[in-house]
């Protein structure tokens, strides 16, 4: 088995975590007797808008198909570039052209990881978000009329289609369905938004009957929002809408620690490869982190987001074993430094209030999955 990966490290931070993931992407690969060929491209970045004036060159579709998965850092340098140039064109990007409708990221209290919540629910916390990535509130229909006058008015139209909410809607049932809990949480606002909610509402029910074995519920995203923070411990998998996702999938992480570990997935699961007749729109994980310019440059980033974003990378590709290994890798290194062990505090980023290095934690991690 061989897989090519796009590796794109971005700026800032992302330059500092990717040597390290990919030595440890490298090393489950060797344990797990699998290939991997990596294309590294300077570009999406600052740097390469502020030589060329773009952020991609233009062959950038060709260059990213011919891979099986992309692997991102992060991109933005807001003192040099403003936030909606780099980040339009490159990862907002990625994620229309290549259709990538899921946006998946696991929640879970990590052994050694203090969340600020922990001590309250004392149970473990182990779910995912699953937000809709394309459609949904993020439109771009609308516009201003009255510009200028008294009666200056803005509209921005929520765009939901049966195949948009569907599609999402079926993918979170059998994520929940593969799970042991078995639970689907639905985000909702149908008090309030009364055409498009009910709508979403509607179409969940609709779907539901196709998973009688998947429990359901919904709340309004104000009161999910709480039951994140109160009782993080009693979801399993957590399904919204664009904006609703966009919201749940930061509060996710947020209630199990530093936003260092978390990691993400831009997913289109239906497109194939090896089918001739689509085109092939390959998906992406990237931690949940930005470029971090407050810390970049120091060799103190967490790089467990970005090694975590490539253990959904493998799982995505079909290496559940070494998927797994790299997992229990990062559990056992993390936890083992909590208690003292393993070089202690001496191998934790500052953000888990150690007095390690980006290349300190990542070789840890590193080894323990040669070892697995
Ligand atoms: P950020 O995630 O870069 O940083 C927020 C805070 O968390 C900072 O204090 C940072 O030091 C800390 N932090 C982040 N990652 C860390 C890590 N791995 N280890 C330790 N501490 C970490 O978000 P911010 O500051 O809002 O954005 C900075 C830049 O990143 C902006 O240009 C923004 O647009 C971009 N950004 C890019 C994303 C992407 O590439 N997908 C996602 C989020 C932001
Ligand atoms: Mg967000």
């Amino acid at each position: 088995r061989s897989y090519t990966i796009a590796v794109i490290p971005g700026d800032g931070i992302g330059l500092e975590v990717m040597p390290p993931a990919l030595r440890c992407l490298e090393a489950a690969a060797t344990r797990f007797g699998f290939k991997l060929e990596f294309r590294s491209f300077p570009w999406a970045s600052c740097t390469y808008y502020l030589k060329h004036g773009t952020m991609l060159p233009s062959d950038w579709k060709e260059l990213l198909q011919a891979c099986d998965a992309i692997y991102f850092g992060a991109v933005g340098d807001p003192a040099t570039v403003p936030d909606h140039i780099s980040l339009w064109g490159s990862i907002l990007a990625f994620r229309r052209e290549f259709d990538q409708y899921i946006n998946l990221r696991p929640c879970r209290l990590i052994p050694g990881v203090t969340s600020p919540l922990a001590n309250r629910a004392g149970k473990p916390i182990d779910f995912f978000t699953v937000r809709e990535n394309t459609e949904g509130e993020y439109s771009s229909i609308g516009g201003m009329i009255f510009e200028g006058t008294e009666r200056e008015t803005v509209i921005q139209n929520t765009v939901f289609t049966r195949v948009g909410v569907d599609r999402v809607i079926r993918y979170a049932f059998e994520l929940a369905r593969s799970r042991p809990a078995k639970k689907l949480t639905s985000a909702t606002k149908s008090n309030g938004i009364s055409i498009t909610m009910p709508y979403w509402d509607q179409r969940v029910e609709e779907i539901a009957k196709e998973y009688p074995d998947v429990q359901v519920e919904k709340y309004h995203i104000d009161i999910l929002c709480a039951h994140f923070v109160q009782r993080p411990h009693t979801f399993d998998v957590v399904v919204g809408s664009n904006l609703f996702g966009d919201i749940l999938s930061d509060l996710g992480p947020a209630c199990t620690g530093t936003i260092g570990i978390a990691p993400s997935a831009n997913l289109n699961p239906s497109s194939r490869r090896e089918d001739p007749n689509t085109p092939w729109f390959p998906s992406l994980f990237e931690p949940v982190h930005g470029s971090a310019p407050d810390i970049a440059g120091q060799g103190i980033a967490n790089p467990v987001g970005m090694i975590w974003a490539g253990q959904m990378m493998l799982e995505h590709l079909g290496e559940k074993n070494a998927a797994d290994a790299m997992m229990r890798a990062i559990e056992t290194v993390l936890g083992r430094a909590k208690d003292g062990a393993g070089g202690g505090l001496n191998i934790l980023t500052p953000d888990m209030q150690g007095k390690g290095t980006t290349e300190e934690l990542g070789s840890a991690i590193e080894q323990e999955i040669a070892r697995a």
